[in-house]
């Protein structure tokens, strides 16, 4: 609030939204979101529900709802001034695709020594593993799609059950959960209301609350139990593509983590998964060459008018093209789905023809010779095919219509690359159709309200 009576007073309350107040000198600030803050101060206050905040040119006091007054620390934004601005790019959708090699590297730095993952967020002993029966992973549009893959990665890695939940869902279907429960919440703001309140929930059953999240601070981070940051730098465009190869890495690194602190027996397992996730900054630049572009932007050319486009995959390629499908429809506004592709047969076949361009994910190797006949079924109905393969696939390109190939590398932790032409292809078809890429209409970056 502010009263022309009182010209050097601004008042704010938070309910239910993020607040953070940026504290300068000479000037103070109020904003939902540190990154609207970093042109002008680093230092920040994270604001509780229920405060009130009373700032003039020189002060900020904070009371509660009681009207007693708080006392707040003021915490260091350790982002770049920089990484707010687009630096050359026409967008920071781009922008933020380029980043991610570097993103890999802060996620990884410091975390992995020799053979063992550490995280100096939290630690975990056998014993307080054991405990966990169940682990359910709860998040919201890409965020849940990276749990899809963090399932996978769990279940293979620490042989406990994993479920992933919506978590618009999640709290009003009563989930089975108690103190034998790990909670793994996943956000890049870390403020998205349903997953906040999926959190809440599970603090009520008794359950500890892991959070994968990327805003040092936020709800999120401030309520869990143990946090891991992914430390992706902030993110601006509303469509995600570093949070989310960035919460992938989070996923390898904490099935790693849990793996060697339970002391399974996966030794060499997991070695060859770190030595991978080490290899991911530098093979991942692969992907962001010019002549890659140029292959990429073919395709979107190819694609780009279609009204309808399928993604298709078997497993990790199914989160991956379920991913691909969400960052074309939110940004391209073209109607596009992804299906696990042994379903099509069962109904969705029938939607496939010469106008419907399919997508097809055949980077997992295990399931390639099965996702191959689904290509070739979707072939028969004359719909064009990319395919994204893995570099040295000889077949593929014999009965696709083309292909765009990802760099060798341990093939458990393929998404990290595999997600990245699709986020690439959006991008281009979002331009060739002239959309608002950086803000689709209707969206909003943290989705606050639930
Ligand atoms: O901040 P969060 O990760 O919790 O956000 C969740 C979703 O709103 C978000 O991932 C959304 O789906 C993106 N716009 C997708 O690109």
């Amino acid at each position: 609030m502010i009263c022309a009576d009182e010209p050097d007073k601004m008042i704010a309350c938070r309910k239910d939204s993020p607040m953070v107040l940026g504290v300068g000198e000479g000037e103070n600030f109020i904003a939902s979101d540190v990154s609207a803050l970093l042109a002008y101060t680093r230092s920040c206050m994270y604001i509780e529900e229920g405060e009130l905040c009373i700032l003039t040119q020189n002060g900020i006091t904070i009371k509660n709802h009681a009207l007693q007054q708080v006392e707040k620390e003021i915490q260091t934004i350790t982002w770049d001034a920089e990484a707010a601005e687009k630096g050359g790019f026409e967008h920071f959708m781009l922008k933020e695709i380029f980043e991610q090699p570097e993103a890999f590297k802060r996620t990884l730095s410091g975390r992995i020594h020799g053979n063992q993952v550490h995280f100096d967020e939290f630690s975990l002993t056998a014993e307080e593993i054991n405990q966990w029966q169940k682990i359910y992973i709860v998040a919201c549009g890409t965020a849940y799609h990276a749990g899809l893959v963090g399932k996978q990665v769990l279940e293979k890695l620490v042989r406990i059950p994993v479920e992933v939940e919506i978590a618009s869902e999640f709290r009003y279907r009563d989930p089975m959960m108690d103190e034998h429960t790990l909670v793994i919440v996943i956000s890049q703001s870390g403020e998205t209301a349903d997953t906040v309140a999926a959190l809440r929930e599970a603090k009520l059953h008794r359950c500890k609350v892991l959070a994968i999240t990327n805003v040092v601070g936020s709800a999120i981070a401030r309520e869990a139990d143990y946090v891991i940051y992914i430390w992706a730098g902030p993110e601006i465009s509303v469509a995600s593509t570093k949070a989310y190869t960035t919460m992938l890495i989070a996923e390898y690194l904490l099935g790693v983590y849990l793996a060697q602190q339970k002391e399974m027996a996966n030794f060499d397992e997991r070695a060859a998964i770190l030595k991978g996730l080490q290899q991911l900054p530098e093979v991942s630049a692969k992907l962001l060459t010019e002549p890659y572009l140029a292959e990429v932007q073919r395709a979107a050319e190819r694609y780009g008018m279609a009204e309808n486009i399928f993604f298709i995959g078997r497993g990790m390629d199914w989160a991956i093209a379920l991913e691909g499908s969400l960052k074309l429809k939110e940004i391209s506004y073209i109607h596009a789905e992804a299906y696990a592709a042994g379903e099509l047969k069962h109904g969705t076949l029938a939607l496939v023809t010469e106008k419907t361009p399919v997508i097809a994910i055949c980077v997992q190797k295990s399931t390639y010779d099965k996702t191959a006949s689904n290509v070739k079924e979707v072939k028969a109905r004359d719909a064009k095919v990319l395919a994204i393969i893995n570099e040295g696939d000889t077949q593929t390109a014999k009965f696709v219509d083309q292909t765009l190939e990802i760099p060798t590398i341990n093939n458990f932790i393929v998404p990290v690359l595999a997600v990245i032409p699709l986020q690439l292809i959006s991008y281009y078809i979002a331009k060739i159709r002239g959309c608002e890429i950086d803000q689709p209409r209707n969206l909003a970056k943290s989705v606050t309200v639930e």
